[in-house]
């Protein structure tokens, strides 16, 4: 049997990694030595190059399985890791036949929910893990898809202005459907409260986190935040025709809530008297893709969001209201995004992304401001931040799970 490698951009050199051996006994060259939890799998996080990229062994007809939903959740425009190839027909040295992998590629930044408690994450922050991984959910149910496993170790977590976006990363059990029914998604939302309770209490138990945390009303907050974010994006309002605005009002919420309406459904009853509105698609990155429109950044939604407000603060200081959006845009990076970036030393560029470190020293600037009781310099406050709260920080461009 020859070696069978399916992959969408194949990396050459994945050919030259050692194939004819277990994945678990792959060696320091190619395997980047960082501490794991608990998975089923043998999972790998492997560098060729400048690429880095997981490896999982798993059974031949799981790893096409998976390999195909990730490439339809990738063309649906939903975050999930990104699919590389399938790698079948190993055979061992010995001649005994070896389990094919699934190579995604590794996610910049990305961190597991074990790793982000054991870098000292305050569990006051766990509403807005769980925002994360509902914002997900709700995501995938939209376009149909049916995970099977929802839990905080099936997603990665990336910082984003204080908040977080969880990527899927384990979609070994989902499905995708036209449309789910209530049912199906019912039983996704279960599993999620199921699934992160015992999470929690597992950080409980290896004391990552605080003892005193309501692991069970955690869980359940997945439920009513769920429902909450479903209705906003789906549910029917119904007003007179004198109250239209509500129409532009709904739309705002939703771009808020960092999503753009993609079709609207508005029905004015026979005697025009009441209108009937309702989003039929929905699309997420409003806010990503505004900026990304003005300035080519491509980042998270709600460090755009956070961006987009520093720009319109950078707009209103120089008092060019009027100015052409574009020209502001072009100015605020040039005269404040790319300065600020460019006083990160090379030596701490794996801290944090960009976009994070402008968010943190904005946060920074303020804390100087309050202390000092005057407006500190943006720039004296980066050079600040840089000095003394970057470098205190780990790593985080290849974090992975502490041991259990
Ligand atoms: N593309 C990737 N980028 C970063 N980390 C990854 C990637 N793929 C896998 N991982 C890491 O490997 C872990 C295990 O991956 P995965 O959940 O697919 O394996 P598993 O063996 O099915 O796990 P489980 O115990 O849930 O069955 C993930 O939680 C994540 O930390
Ligand atoms: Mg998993």
């Amino acid at each position: 049997m020859a070696l069978r490698i399916v992959a969408t951009r194949p990396n050459p050199a994945l050919v030259t990694l050692p194939w004819d051996t277990p994945l678990e006994e792959w060696g320091d060259d190619v395997v980047v030595q960082l501490p794991r939890g608990l998975s089923r799998h043998v999972v790998r996080i492997v560098r060729l190059g400048s690429d880095v990229y997981a490896v999982k062994e798993t059974r031949e007809h799981y790893a096409f399985r998976e390999y195909r939903l990730l490439r339809d959740l990738r063309r649906l425009g939903l975050p999930s890791v990104e699919p590389v190839g399938v790698v079948a027909g190993r055979i061992g040295k010995n001649g005994a036949e070896i389990e094919p992998c699934l190579v995604t590629r590794h996610l910049h930044f990305s961190l597991p929910y074990r790793s982000l408690f054991s870098h000292g994450l305050p569990s006051e922050n766990l509403p807005s893990l769980v925002d994360a991984l509902v914002a997900l959910l709700v995501r995938l149910h939209l376009a149909g898809f049916y995970w099977g496993d929802v839990s905080l170790s099936n997603v990665l977590f990336r910082r984003s202005a204080g908040a977080f976006t969880a990527y899927l990363v384990d979609a070994e059990t989902g499905e995708l459907h036209q449309t789910l029914s209530p049912g199906q998604r019912e039983y996704d939302l279960d599993l999620a409260v199921t699934n992160i309770f015992g999470e929690l209490l597992d950080l409980q138990a290896g004391a990552l986190l605080d003892e005193a945390v309501d692991a069970q009303s955690i869980a359940e907050l997945v439920r009513s935040r769920y429902e909450a974010l479903w209705s906003e994006l789906t549910g029917a309002d119904e007003f007179t025709t004198h109250e239209i605005w509500r129409i532009e009002k709904r739309i705002e919420r939703l771009n808020e809530l960092g999503f753009d309406i993609d079709e609207l459904d508005i029905v004015t009853d026979w005697d025009g008297a009441t209108v009937r509105m309702q989003p039929r698609v929905v699309e997420a990155g409003h806010h990503s893709r505004q900026l990304q429109g003005l300035t080519g950044l491509l980042v998270e939604d709600n460090q755009a969001r956070r961006l987009l407000n520093d720009m319109a603060a950078y707009a209103a200081h120089l008092g060019s209201g009027g100015e052409d959006r574009a020209v502001v845009a072009h100015r605020w990076l040039t005269e404040i995004y790319e300065p600020i970036i460019a006083l990160i030393p090379s030596g701490l560029r794996r801290r944090l992304e960009p976009a994070e470190v402008f968010h943190q020293v904005l946060e920074h600037r303020w804390y100087l401001s309050e202390r000092a009781g005057r407006a500190v310099p943006l720039l004296d406050a980066a050079a600040s931040y840089v000095e003394d709260v970057l470098t205190q920080r780990p790593d985080e461009a290849l974090a992975a799970e502490p041991p259990t």
